[in-house]
């Protein structure tokens, strides 16, 4: 692994995570505009949420051009779907190339799949939505269905550590470990993933067709049950709309639907895998009958 220094920034974002680690954080918008870089919005079909964009691989090389050097840098942290952020997910040819510029550089992939892993994107991981194959992924949330569980997997050279070199008192939990392979079992045994890709694009198709309709929703996007909807004020400006979408919430979990925020103007949707169509029909129905009158 690269040699790493320390690199204090003035952001709270940037705060190193750990003495003597420079800590790039090179998705979050605002600490690239610190840098000086500016974006453009409508460079892009997508509706870029304030915190997180995501980068264009010529200024990833910026980056370690400017910021840290390739040698410098121990690991890529990366969500291949960013979650609480947006639900943004980047162009397809984002994450391979990111895998390429890795291996080039001798840099650690490092997938947190917490949000996304276990079916909840249509795949089992969704780093395989592009052929993309980690060295280290973290895991968690759905692990042991809510019971607290976090998972690290790694490839067997990056895990090749000396006796004691990492210990915890309660990682053998029997209880959670025992949950844990329950999930696993009727994942696997239901392939509830290919449910989640099914009804996910139901959901989506009818909220990208309420669009015609209801010009508040600025972006449908997101992968299997992993569905973001970005509200705006104005197609043309895009100005997030964040008081519609905090009302919007409140008026849903008044007609029985519960909702949960993301990034600045954002819903996110994350139901069950088990959910059917006809349940997802009317979650949609309650939303998009909010959505008309916010
Ligand atoms: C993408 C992502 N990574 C990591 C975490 C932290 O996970 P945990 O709460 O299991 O530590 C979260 C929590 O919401 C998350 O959404």
């Amino acid at each position: 692994m690269g040699r790493v220094r320390i690199e204090a920034r003035k952001s709270t974002w940037e705060t190193p995570m750990a003495n003597k680690v420079t800590h790039v954080a090179i998705a979050l918008r605002e600490s690239m505009e610190e840098l000086g870089w500016t974006f453009e919005r409508e460079r892009s079909e997508r509706i870029y949420s304030r915190f997180a964009i995501v980068m264009p691989m010529p200024k990833v090389a910026y980056v370690f051009r400017f910021v840290v050097t390739p040698g410098e840098v121990a690991g890529l942290v990366f969500e291949p779907l960013l979650g609480a952020g947006g639900y943004v997910s980047p162009p397809d040819e984002y994450w391979p190339r990111a895998r390429e510029f890795c291996d080039e550089h001798g840099i650690l992939m490092i997938d947190d799949e917490v949000q996304t892993g276990f079916g909840r994107t249509g795949r089992m991981w969704a780093c395989q939505h592009w052929d993309v194959v980690p060295d280290i992924m973290c895991m968690s949330k759905a692990v042991a269905a809510g019971l607290p569980m976090g998972v690290c997997a790694a490839k067997g050279e990056v895990m090749d550590w000396d006796e004691g070199a990492h210990e915890n008192t309660l990682g053998g939990n029997p209880i959670i470990a025992s949950a844990a392979s329950a999930v696993i079992d009727v994942l696997t045994e239901e392939r509830l993933w290919l449910n989640a890709a099914k009804v996910g694009e139901h959901i989506k198709r009818r909220l990208t067709e309420a669009q015609d309709e209801a010009e508040i929703i600025g972006d449908v996007r997101g992968k299997g049950l992993m569905i973001g909807l970005e509200l705006v004020k104005d197609r043309e400006t895009k100005e997030p709309a964040a008081e519609e979408r905090d009302q919007t919430i409140i008026d849903a979990f008044k007609k029985g639907l519960l909702l949960l925020a993301a990034g600045p103007c954002s819903i996110r949707l994350a139901p069950p895998l088990i959910l059917m169509e006809e349940q997802a029909d009317s979650g949609v129905d309650i939303l998009l009958d909010v959505l008309k009158n916010v």
